[in-house]
């Protein structure tokens, strides 16, 4: 079921249109030091969208366990038996969802995804690239949060309520290649929506194409 949700996020996502007025926050997100942290955002979370595919290949080793796969949604079940949380909603920033709130949940969905990656990696034989890759995801998560500080003004920012732990059933060997596996593709959506997002933050390069 939660799959099938995450599967659904990206039409969701095709409103994120290029530009779109940011009503309140755009004073904030024309600030030179918040364009700064945009686009080493954007670069951070490119990174990780390239990585995904090798750290994929390198510890899932199951031939029906494909990347970008159709039959993922099938493998609705075993996600939530294993207990695999879906991401967060990433919407527009509009009259009705401020900057700081978007931000939050691009935060809490990387933050999601580094618990799921860091709970699996202890049972791959192979850990090398989810290693760089859970590096990077912590990088960008303080990125995320420098901007969501200067989104609510620096004034005392609340902890985010820390995530709820996750705890996976991971009884056996193919359970933990089934977590990596929709870990890593869970994230990949995720990292699209993200990158949608902060390129709709970006001031520097207006007349570049959407790809
Ligand atoms: C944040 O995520 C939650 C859970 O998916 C969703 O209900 C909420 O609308 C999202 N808020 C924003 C501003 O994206």
């Amino acid at each position: 079921m939660d799959i099938l949700l995450v599967l659904a996020i990206p039409c969701y996502m095709a409103a994120f249109a290029r530009g779109a007025p940011l009503p309140e926050s755009s004073a904030q997100v024309a600030d030179q030091q918040f364009q700064g942290v945009v686009q080493r955002s954007r670069s951070l979370t490119q990174k990780i969208l390239l990585s995904i595919p090798d750290a994929h290949e390198s510890c899932v080793h199951a031939e029906a366990l494909k990347l970008d796969s159709p039959q993922n949604a099938k493998l609705a079940v075993m996600a939530s038996n294993i207990g695999i949380p879906s991401a967060p909603v990433l919407r527009v920033v509009s009259e009705s969802f401020s900057l700081e709130a978007v931000l939050r949940n691009v935060s809490e969905g990387l933050q999601l995804h580094r618990a799921l990656l860091r709970s699996v990696s202890p049972r791959l034989q192979n850990k090398d690239k989810v290693a760089a890759l859970l590096a990077d995801i912590k990088d960008l998560i303080i990125q995320i949060n420098k901007m969501v500080k200067m989104a609510n003004g620096e004034a005392a920012v609340q902890p985010s309520p820390s995530p709820s732990p996750v705890v996976l059933r991971l009884p056996g060997e193919y359970d933990v290649q089934v977590a990596a596996h929709l870990s890593l593709g869970q994230l990949q959506s995720f990292g699209r929506d993200v990158l949608r997002c902060l390129r709709s933050l970006d001031r520097s390069g207006e007349e570049e194409a959407e790809s």
